[in-house]
């Protein structure tokens, strides 16, 4: 049986020197190359066989947005007040936690502002990256997949990813404070994912985990910010991202009852590994960096914020039950909910799957009905 240690380097989940010990080495580099190792795929069978991917292209063709006129970039933004409008969720990072005897037991207003401020460039940057993995993967999805419909499909996602990374690295520029680099646990899922050279793999990591989580993720963002502009931004790349997220389960679906039970056992290993790294990545390690303060101290007390794993879980709440509609959970000894139960994140395996949902989140046409 493959352990923790073989697939994430660490026998324990929370074992912070192992998760510090990877870094973003390189933080000036400005290209950074990938090898490729999938079969690039054409098919002479134009045949329109899958009706699920029929009716999301059509629906991705009507739902096109143009980040330039649909979103009014002349909304100014400041920054600072909106995280002190925030701060009586914010106040401290670590929740209800004890902070005497630490660093943070000194901290004034400011410190915790300067904190929310970093932690949104942060957020965004990281969006950011993404969202150019989703557009470098799925580009890639378009050269191997092996079904005509898949391919006119994901031509659209290009296209959408283009438009949030466009999106996200202009808000960033224009109405923030500073970038961050790629986080070092999410530049080594988006590598793994890139150079495996199973094309089903490319949609688990990208439309199932990544996709699933940053829709999760969005969501949460969306609600919680009173800013207009990062608002409307959000609901549209949402509405675009549960599309792309249902583009997964609606391919992967059929695909999967074909595999065998080793094959399988890949995907839920891959699932659960990709799962590891994005809740890694999630700490924030870059941001204690940038604070100046005792990057471990900082995380020790942040995994001990009983708020904080629930803020975490709710990332995980596309992706459970969008591995249960494949199957994964369960398949085989159900080795992944065993995993995903271990990771506090099994509660959500009956919330809707996004196959079903995307439909509701597509707030570009609803705003076009109005
Ligand atoms: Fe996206
Ligand atoms: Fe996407």
């Amino acid at each position: 049986m493959t352990s923790n240690y073989d697939m994430l380097g660490r026998d324990e989940l929370n074992d912070l020197e192992a998760i510090l010990s990877i870094s973003n080495s390189d933080v000036d580099e400005v290209i950074h190359a990938v090898r490729a190792n999938s079969d690039v795929l054409f098919t002479w069978d134009y045949e329109r066989s899958k009706p699920a991917l029929i009716k999301l292209y059509e629906k991705a063709k009507t739902s096109q947005w143009n980040a330039e006129t649909d979103l009014d970039w002349s909304i100014p933004v400041d920054q600072e007040a909106e995280v002190r409008k925030n701060q009586n969720a914010n106040k401290s990072a670590f929740g209800e936690i004890d902070l005497k005897g630490t660093v943070f037991s000194t901290w004034g207003e400011d410190d915790w502002v300067k904190l929310g401020v970093e932690m949104q460039n942060w957020s965004l940057s990281q969006f950011m990256h993404g969202e150019q993995g989703a557009l470098i993967c799925t580009a890639q999805i378009v050269e191997t997949v092996p079904w005509i419909d898949a391919k006119y499909y994901a031509a659209t996602q290009v296209m959408d990813e283009a438009r949030h990374v466009e999106v996200f690295a202009r808000y960033l520029d224009t109405k923030l404070s500073g970038h961050y680099p790629v986080n070092a646990h999410l530049k080594m899922l988006l590598d793994d994912i890139i150079s495996d050279d199973r094309w089903d793999m490319t949609y688990l990591g990208m439309q199932i985990m990544v996709e699933g989580l940053a829709l999760a993720a969005f969501g949460f963002m969306q609600q919680m910010s009173s800013e207009p502009l990062l608002k409307k931004l959000l609901r549209y790349v949402m509405s675009d991202e549960a599309r792309h997220v249902a583009f997964g389960v609606l391919s992967l679906q059929d695909f999967y009852t074909e595999l065998n039970s080793k094959e399988i056992r890949e995907r839920q290993e891959f699932a659960y590994e990709a799962a590891v790294r994005m809740r890694d990545r999630f700490l924030q390690q870059e941001v204690w960096e940038r604070m100046g303060v005792d990057v471990k101290e900082a995380l020790t007390l942040t995994l001990a914020d009983p708020n904080r794993n629930a803020f975490s879980g709710v990332l995980f709440s596309k992706i459970v039950p969008n591995c249960k509609k494949l199957g994964l959970l369960d398949a085989g000894d159900g080795w992944l909910r065993t995993k995903f139960t271990e990771l506090g994140v099994i509660e959500y395996e009956d919330w809707v799957d996004t196959g079903a949902e995307y439909d509701s989140l597509d707030a570009v046409s609803q705003d076009r009905t109005a």
